[in-house]
């Protein structure tokens, strides 16, 4: 496979520079890629996620939310959203009852806790992020794209 893997790191210092790093990131996509999001609890993925769909054009991204009981939500915008949050599954079998195949390429797929998911549960054009808590209000962002072009630097 011809693969093209492009490492960028970006600091935020709030959650309104993190969402606004998601919308921008989001308005560069296809509609059909793959984001593996992992970090500790608290970190900002789930603000990652409402940016994510912003940039979607979903029409109420700040509703993105990680409900108790509902592991995946679909939010229809001008790209559809799959939201993913495997927190509350423990086991790789909880995780292959999802069925999170079926979704690849049908919107784009963001997967909180991606840790999670088997190593081989992988596309060929993806992004992988990891939210690291420097402080506070500082997040480090780490973005690995695959075979996906972003310009993120442009604040
Ligand atoms: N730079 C930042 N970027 C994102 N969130 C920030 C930042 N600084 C502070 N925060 C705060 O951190 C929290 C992030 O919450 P969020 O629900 O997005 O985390 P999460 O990683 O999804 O957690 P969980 O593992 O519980 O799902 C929010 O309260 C937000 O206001
Ligand atoms: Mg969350």
């Amino acid at each position: 496979m011809n693969q093209k893997t492009t490492d960028l790191e970006l600091r935020t210092s709030s959650e309104e520079e993190t969402f606004n790093l998601a919308e921008r990131l989001a308005r560069q996509l296809a509609g059909n890629e793959l984001i593996l999001i992992s970090g500790e609890l608290g970190a900002g993925k789930t603000v990652l996620v409402k940016g994510l769909a912003s940039g979607l054009g979903v029409v109420e991204p700040e509703a993105v939310c990680s409900p108790s009981f509902t592991l995946v939500n679909i939010y229809r915008g001008q790209k559809d959203l799959i939201h993913v949050d495997l927190y509350r599954l423990e086991n790789p079998e909880e995780i292959a009852d999802l069925g999170l195949e079926d979704y690849l390429g049908t919107g784009v797929v963001a997967v909180e806790w991606a840790e999670r998911l088997p190593a081989d549960f992988r596309t060929e054009r993806m992004i992988e992020i990891a939210v690291v808590v420097e402080a506070d209000e500082t997040r480090l962002i780490k973005i690995r794209t695959k075979n996906v072009c972003l310009r993120l630097d442009n604040k």
